[in-house]
This record gives structure tokens, sequence and C-alpha cells, in this order.
């Protein structure tokens, strides 16, 4: 059986492997990525869109944020519509801060560019099926490539491998522990060639639900629709799509879409999800695959990067100097910025979705919170300071 050998076996190549795979590679250690999916379904699926401000920096002090710099859309507000009512939280004068919307695949197409031209490994189509020796110091990945079965030997693996990855389970039984809420509504993604009608992305609380206006670039819009978590994609043609979008965004005098050809539609289950300890022996858990959060609070991607960041330090610790303080204390300094973006996610999904059917009560707590947050500046600076990313946890 072909078996190779590296430094940190890295299984996933979304945003949180790949920039691992990067950060490792600016010191000097060797890392081989494993992806089950294709280059081109990786580069092509459509997920998050907003960078704080920390993963701006990473990725531009890391030299991979030239495009980034280019394309990226600052923002230094967004509009909280409810009520008939629309107010904008102005973040960057709050905060000092700013997000920039740039697509997810975006971000992993300049990674994967960057790690191909440094002749760094990232093996597509090789699908992880099992890790082994995790607590010895020569733990195995198992994977399937082209109808065989291969070895990858490394010193420490990272699982980086999403909510539905393989890593997670190679812990074992009774030493992992879950923290989880499921959410009763799930949300209708579409992707649109429309001109955004704004500069700034809505979050609307409507009393049929949820509605978010995003925007990818100056030609294409993205936007979401709270649905039902069990909503068949097929009820949802085109203009029912837009006719809904109207509905719950267009509440202000004077205000409407602007609508064009939908270039993809899917749809999300919302879920918060975490795993304790982030790390068994020699086994590192990082994004998706120990935490999930609802998007409203556009974390996921932010999360997976700053996991990163710390295991980048904590692995050159210990092939530079063998310390292994930072490899010790991954899982517990991670948690605590995890922790805050659970709760911040929690809240914003809280304040801002259709909850139970005829709540009346939940409906106007929802409001009583969305007029505090868009009239006292203490509230809207703390809504503001979690949203573009709090530097420290
Ligand atoms: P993933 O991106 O899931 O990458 C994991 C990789 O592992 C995948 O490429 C997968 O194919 C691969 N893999 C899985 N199993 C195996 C295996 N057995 N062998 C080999 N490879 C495997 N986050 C934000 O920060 N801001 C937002 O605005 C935002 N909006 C979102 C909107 C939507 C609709 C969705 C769905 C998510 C959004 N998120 C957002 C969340 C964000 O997309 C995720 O948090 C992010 O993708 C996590 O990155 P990751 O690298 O941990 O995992
Ligand atoms: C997106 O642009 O995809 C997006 C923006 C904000 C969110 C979630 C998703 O809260």
């Amino acid at each position: 059986m072909p078996e190779m050998r590296t430094q940190v076996g890295i299984v996933g190549a979304g945003p949180a492997g790949l920039m691992l795979s990067h950060l490792l590679h600016l010191r000097g250690i060797e890392s081989v990525v494993l992806e089950s999916r294709s280059r081109d379904h990786v580069e092509h699926r459509l997920r998050a869109g907003v960078l704080e401000q920390g993963s701006v920096d990473l990725l531009c002090r890391s030299g991979v944020g030239e495009r980034l710099r280019r394309e990226g859309l600052r923002h230094e507000g967004i509009e909280l519509r409810f009520a008939g009512e629309s107010h904008r939280v102005p973040m960057a004068d709050l905060t000092g801060r700013a997000i920039t919307v740039y697509g997810q695949q975006e971000v992993v197409k300049d990674l994967i560019a960057a790690r191909l031209a440094a002749g760094g490994s990232i093996l597509f189509e090789a699908d992880v099926v099992r890790l082994d020796g995790l607590d010895s110091d020569s733990p195995v990945v198992h994977f399937r490539r082209d109808g065989r079965d291969e070895e990858l030997r490394c010193d420490f693996v990272a699982g980086c491998d999403g909510f539905h990855g393989v890593s997670r389970g190679a812990v074992p039984e009774g030493v992992l522990t879950t923290y989880e809420r499921a959410y009763p509504f799930a949300w209708l993604g579409v992707l649109a060639a429309a001109p955004p009608a704004v500069d700034e992305l809505i979050y609307a609380n409507h009393e049929r639900g949820f509605a978010l206006y995003s925007m990818r670039s100056p030609e294409i819009s993205r936007l979401y629709l709270q649905v039902a978590p069990d909503e068949d994609i097929a009820a949802w043609p085109d203009e029912r799509i837009w006719a809904e979008l109207r509905t719950r965004l267009e509440t202000v005098p004077g205000w409407s879409l602007n609508e064009g050809p939908i270039l993809e539609k899917s749809i999300t289950p919302m879920r918060s999800f975490v795993v304790e300890p982030m790390r068994w022996e020699r086994l590192f858990l990082a994004g998706d695959a120990v935490h999930i959060v609802p998007p409203t609070g556009a974390k996921g991607m932010n999360l997976a990067l700053a996991d990163v960041a710390l295991l980048g330090d904590a692995f050159a610790a210990w092939y530079d100097e063998g310390r292994t303080d930072l490899l010790d204390g991954y899982s517990a300094t991670a948690l605590r910025r995890v922790w805050r973006a659970q709760h911040f996610s929690w809240w914003m999904t809280s304040m801002l979705h259709r909850l139970e059917r005829d709540d009346p009560y939940e409906s106007k707590l929802q409001i009583a919170t969305l007029r505090y947050v868009t009239t006292s500046e203490a509230y809207a600076r703390s809504l503001s300071e979690n949203y573009v990313g709090l530097p420290e946890v």
C-alpha cells in the first residue's frame, strides 16, 4: 500500500485546512492536505461572505490578501429592519473596525493558488476513511484515492473536515462532550445576477420570518429567507422567492429590491454545536469539525480561521523550540472565542427570526430588543464589537 509521510496531516481543504497548511508553510513546517471533493467543487461551493477585520488582517499579513484588498467590499455598518422601521448600526464609528464582504470560495481559491504556487501538497478527491495511532507519536491517516487505499503517516493530525467529516468520530467514546441546539427553521439562500440595491447588509425581522440582503460584488446579490426546516426547494420557484423577499424587505417607503436571474439556490439547516475539548492526544480539531453557529452572526468562517491561527503558532512553538504549552493550551484558548461567538450567533438568531408560530410575547420581546439596540449606543456598540470581531476574547 502506498505510504506518504509529512509533519502535519490535514483533513479537509476548507478555509481551516487550507489556511493552516499555508501558515505552517510560512513557518517551515510541512503538511499534506487531503480533500474528499474535487478542486472545482471546493472552489465553487457557495457559503459565507463576511470576513471580520481580524480575518482580513490574518489573510493580508500572511500574504494571501492581494485580491481580497482589491475586490473585497469594506462595510462600516449594517441595517436592521423591523416593524416598518429601518436603522443603521454604524459599526466602524462605534468600534474603529469594519467587516469585508468577500466570498468564502474566493478565500479558498486564493489559498489553493498560494499553496500550489509554493509547491504545497493538496490531494483532491482523497477521501479520508480512518485515523489511527492518534495516541502514538506517529499517527496514520487512511484515505482512498482513485479506488485505492493509501496512508499518510505524520506527527500530528489536524481535523479540519467540517461538520460531516470523520476526524471528530476518531476520538474514543466518553472523551468529548457535546453542547448543541437545533432551531425550528432553515435558510433558503439565493445568488442573483442583480446589482445590490444597497451598500450595506440588511437584517430584517418580519412577521413572516427573517430575511437577509447581502451581496458578493457590484453585480451580484446574495439573499436569504427563513423557511421551515423541512422545506422542499422545489416549492420555491424564482417568482415565489422574489415575492417573499419583497414582502419581508420592502418595508420602508420608497425602497425596492433589484431583481435578476437566480443563479443558484439552496437550503441550509441552522444549528448551534460545540464539542469539547478540541484536542485529543495528537488530533487537533478546528473549524466546523468542532463547532457550528447559525449564520446570522456571520461567524463560522471567521472562527475557522481564528482556530488555525492558534494552531499555526502552537505547531511552530513545538517544531522550533520543543515547547508543548501552546499545543496544550489550544483547546481552552480557542473555546473562549468559540463560546463568545456561540452566544452572539444565538442572540442575533433569536432576535431576528420568527421562533414559534403565534407567540406574540416572543415577538414583542424581539421588537423591544431591536428598539434598544438601535437607540442605545452602549447596546449598539456591543452588537458591533461582536459583529466586526473582538480582537481578544
Ligand atoms: P468546511 O468549509 O466545511 O471544510 C471542510 C472540508 O473538509 C470540505 O472541503 C469537505 O469536503 C472536506 N471533508 C469532509 N469530510 C472529509 C473526508 N472524510 N476526507 C477528506 N475531506 C473531507 N461563516 C462566516 O464566517 N460568515 C458568513 O457570512 C457565513 N455565512 C454562511 C452562510 C451559509 C449559507 C453557510 C452554509 C455557512 C455560512 N458560514 C458563514 C459558515 C462557514 O461557511 C463555515 O463555518 C466554514 O465553511 C467552516 O470552514 P471549515 O474549513 O471548518 O469547514
Ligand atoms: C452572506 O453574504 O452570505 C452572509 C452575510 C451575513 C450573514 C450570513 C451570510 O450573517
